[in-house]
């Protein structure tokens, strides 16, 4: 596989850690945890393939609709995870970086977070971004409040600067596992020209050969950006898949 097509922003809706565990006769919380381990040989391994931005998916806005035992119990994972991961993912080089409205979290998570962010701060080799309670349209809405707060003008170039993931170009490769075919609020503005890939596999299923999976069908797509198949390959008549 050539560098080229390797995705360099590969986004992730990590959806299925419930009917994973339903299917076990096990709690849901159970399919969560076993989604953490998912997401630590996911990073791995997009590290290992040479992409360069991985951003998940968490803890959507309105994963706040859940039972209050459901909730409770990815918060306690989130903290848990944060102390038993980041030491191991900072030694392999990768940078962390929370988005999501940290204000409704509570104080023990939110110094986690900052925590975690300041220990990577340094690495380069894989930025990592974790969308914990995010919403898409939170994300629009704080960029326009701030630049309106700040008297700027409202441009597509303002906004993109003012939103969460100003720091990284946008992703090119979007998956969601789980079956389902929707944002469900993710991404919203940076997934415009995403390309697309949805897999049945529940996300504690997602394994290494799956990510591959996914990279070999995104380098078989053409992206066009809007303009005609010749004007990206000139004197081109071949048809891509
Ligand atoms: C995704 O798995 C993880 C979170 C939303 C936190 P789900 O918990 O949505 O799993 P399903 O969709 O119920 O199987
Ligand atoms: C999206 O999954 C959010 C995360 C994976 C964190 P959901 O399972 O919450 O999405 P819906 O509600 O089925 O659309
Ligand atoms: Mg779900």
């Amino acid at each position: 596989m050539n560098a080229s097509a390797v995705p360099h922003h590969i986004a992730i809706v990590m959806d299925g850690n419930g009917r994973w565990a339903t299917k076990r006769y096990l709690p849901r919380v159970a399919g969560h945890k076993k989604g953490v381990d998912a997401m630590r040989a996911c990073v791995r391994h997009c590290g290992e393939r040479g992409v360069r931005v991985l951003t998940v998916f968490a803890f959507s806005s309105e994963n706040w609709n859940r039972p209050p035992e459901e909730v409770s119990g990815l918060m306690e994972l989130l903290a848990v995870a944060l102390s038993r991961e980041v030491p191991q993912l900072h030694a392999e080089g990768v940078r962390i970086h929370f988005v999501g409205n940290r204000a409704a979290l509570s104080d023990k998570v939110r110094a986690g977070l900052l925590q975690a962010e300041t220990a990577t701060a340094g690495n380069t080799r894989l930025i990592f971004n974790i969308c914990f309670n995010y919403g898409g349209r939170w994300d629009i809405a704080q960029a326009a409040a701030g630049l309106a707060q700040r008297g700027e003008a409202i441009t597509e170039a303002s906004l993109d600067r003012a939103m969460a993931l100003a720091h990284v170009p946008d992703p090119d490769l979007l998956i969601r596992t789980g079956g389902e075919q929707r944002l469900s609020n993710f991404l919203l503005w940076q997934a415009a020209y995403a390309e697309l890939y949805f897999s049945d596999k529940l996300w504690p299923d997602f394994d290494e050969a799956a990510i591959d999976e996914a990279i070999a069908n995104y380098a078989a797509r053409e992206r066009r950006f809007g303009r005609t198949s010749e004007q990206i390959a000139p004197g081109s008549s071949k048809k891509v898949a």
